[in-house]
């Protein structure tokens, strides 16, 4: 079973935004694999390691392009991506720690949510600000 499916509902347009997005949804579905299929806290951790730092890389790739356009809620998406960081970091910190007081599957459910929503709503409503 695939946890996320991409769907091209979630296409921001811009052909290195969207490859970024399958790449976080790919890692996530990767995250739900290793779970499921029980493999160490060790290999989960190295894979919620990876999607904190494509996270990252993605927010700040994100954030560059929304330079020097018209798109009017710069200031308010940057702020949701420090918010998310902020998160998936105390997560990754938090499973580090004690991998036995996270619960992964609630994680996971956070991370479907979050990439589905800030996908369909946030991002795509800077879509349009990159054409042209
Ligand atoms: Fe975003
Ligand atoms: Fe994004």
């Amino acid at each position: 079973m695939t946890f996320i499916e991409w769907k091209k509902s979630y296409a921001v347009g811009n052909p290195l935004v969207d490859y970024d997005h399958m790449t976080l949804v790919s890692i996530t579905n990767e995250l739900f694999h290793r779970v499921e299929q029980g493999y160490s806290a060790e290999e989960i951790a190295k894979t919620i390691s990876q999607l904190t730092d494509y996270v990252e890389r993605h927010f700040a790739r994100e954030e560059d392009l929304f330079k020097g356009t018209e798109y009017p809620d710069i200031d308010k998406h940057v702020a949701m991506h420090a918010d998310i960081t902020k998160t998936v970091r105390d997560i990754a910190t938090a499973y580090t720690a004690n991998p036995s007081a996270i619960n992964v599957f609630e994680v996971l459910d956070f991370l479907k949510t979050w990439l589905t929503h800030h996908i369909m709503k946030a991002d795509r409503g800077y879509g349009p600000y990159l054409k042209g």
